[in-house]
């Protein structure tokens, strides 16, 4: 099955919580109970918990990614952080066009793209966020709104560069509110995804990109979603800031 070609994904969105001790405190708790994961787990802190976490994960299965990073190489740029930066504090990964980024920080398809562009480049995996508000989907623009970012985001991008993407849906209207996409509609927006990377490119990229789902995912919902076909994991915010209900939603992706 193409579905276990796919290695799943947990990755974990502290969004803005976690001073560099309890980041530390609770990086601690994870490894504690994430031993041996088939699937692979990232966490994603603030930047000023990369530095620290780097040497409290050293030689743990967890690995490490930030929430944003610029596109440009160096410069200019006051408060921003490079590519090269994240790489070298420990980051595999970062997180490109959350939906917050994208409300409250001008985050456009342009920035996206370009950011996606620099974190491919520098050997940073890119976790590309799209998803629609919940005025999109009740007037029906849902597929219309993920077209236009996926686009968007993935203008002048190469299939080699694939190696180095994944995509995670997550629906606005489900995000810290407690109402997750029922698994079967957010299984079937995932599918679009992997329908517009088949047209983009070609089936057998559409069928070994990863799609995340992220959107109030939690210990007691994690499993319907992640045994859905075209959903290999999940970004995690309110629930990845509790080792336990974290260590319960990479169980859950094991299990299946
Ligand atoms: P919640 O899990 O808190 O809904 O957040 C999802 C999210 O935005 C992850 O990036």
């Amino acid at each position: 099955m193409e579905k276990e070609m796919r290695t799943p994904v947990i990755a974990g969105n502290w969004k803005m919580n976690k001073t560099p001790y309890e980041a530390v405190a609770l990086a601690n708790e994870l490894k504690n109970l994430i031993k041996a994961p088939r699937c692979q787990v990232v966490i994603c802190p603030p930047f000023l918990d990369i530095p620290v976490l780097f040497s409290e994960l050293n030689g743990s299965c967890i690995k490490m990614g930030a929430q944003n990073c610029h596109f440009e190489e160096k410069g200019a740029f006051t408060g921003e952080v490079s590519v090269k930066m994240l790489k070298e504090s420990g980051c595999s990964h970062v997180i490109i066009g959350h939906s917050e980024r994208r409300q409250y920080f001008n985050e456009t398809d342009e920035t996206v793209n370009l950011k996606i562009k620099a974190a491919v480049n520098g050997n940073l995996t890119a976790i590309v966020c799209v998803g629609e508000t919940l005025e999109e989907r009740e007037s029906e623009k849902t597929e219309e709104v993920i077209k236009r970012q996926i686009e968007g985001a993935l203008k002048d991008i190469d299939e080699l560069s694939f190696a180095k993407i994944i995509i995670a849906y997550e629906p606005i209207w489900a995000i810290g509110t407690g109402k997750t996409a029922q698994a079967a509609e957010a299984d079937v927006v995932c599918g679009y995804i992997r329908e517009l990377i088949a047209k983009k490119y070609t089936k057998q990229l559409a069928r070994t990109t990863r799609i995340l789902y992220g959107g109030s995912m939690n210990s007691a919902n994690a499993k319907e979603l992640l045994e859905q076909y075209n959903i290999d994991g999940g970004l995690i915010g309110g629930a990845s800031l509790k080792a336990g209900n974290f260590a319960e939603i990479v169980s859950a992706a094991d299990s299946i």
